[in-house]
């Protein structure tokens, strides 16, 4: 198996003390960052905007990994590639026309990537696949940290690593939403590559080990 990505989720983090809280993950071995946006509407929650994800942007060195759980999507596409995302995920059930709006985040110089709930079939991603670098697999429904890994899941991301393979292209696939170092090695072995954790990074007291059980953990 291929030694999958980690990307701590910031949502877990000491929003008191965030600059950081991201520089402990980047030296404590993570490989990219992930920044949750939620708006109230599409998640039952809010968490951050641009503005923060801007301030952040010149303390670290990390690709950020910025996952869009809003509706409508593209007003605010723009915004975040000008505040410093290296990555956009929205998602499928964002809207009828997230074709379009994968389209706008590569013209913004970003990388796109398609996220998709739990209650959604695989399918529904098939005809953008081209389109993006990544799919974000939910293993959680959206819009809270520290819930219970879905094992239901588990066949979608198997589905997905087909379709994504038979594109021929290389899309990763991340895998957001109660990853331990107990359930990372079946997201990795169902076909994930990058691996998304909140609570298992922000949650323990040593960072840089708990970014290796997950590394390793998901390795063996
Ligand atoms: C949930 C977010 C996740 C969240 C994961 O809506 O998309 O990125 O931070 O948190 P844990 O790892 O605690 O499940
Ligand atoms: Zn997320």
């Amino acid at each position: 198996l291929k030694t999958p990505l980690i990307a701590p989720s910031v949502l877990s983090a000491d929003f008191s003390r965030m600059a950081d809280e991201v520089a402990a993950v980047e030296n404590a071995g993570a490989d990219w960052l992930h920044l949750d946006v939620m708006d109230g509407h599409f998640v039952p929650n809010l968490s951050m905007g641009p503005q923060l994800i801007k301030a952040l942007r010149p303390k670290s060195k990390l690709p950020f990994d910025v996952h869009l759980m809003i509706a409508p999507v593209d007003p605010y596409i723009e915004a975040f590639a000008k505040a410093g995302a290296d990555h956009i995920h929205l998602h499928v059930e964002a809207g009828p026309h997230t074709h379009r709006s994968l389209q706008h985040v590569r013209d913004h110089g970003v990388k796109p990537g398609i996220a998709i709930c739990p209650a959604t079939p695989p399918e529904a991603v098939g005809e953008v696949l081209d389109l993006v670098d990544m799919i974000l697999v939910m293993t959680v429904n959206p819009g809270f940290g520290g819930q219970k890994f879905l094992t239901s899941q588990l066949r979608k991301i198997e589905t997905l690593r087909r379709m994504a393979d038979a594109t021929g292209r290389d899309i990763r696939i991340g895998v957001d939403g109660g990853i331990t170092a107990q359930t990372a090695p079946l997201a990795v072995a169902a076909g994930a590559d990058v691996l998304i954790a909140g609570t298992s990074v922000y949650g323990q007291d040593d960072y840089a080990a708990a970014i290796s059980n997950l590394r390793i953990g998901a390795h063996n």
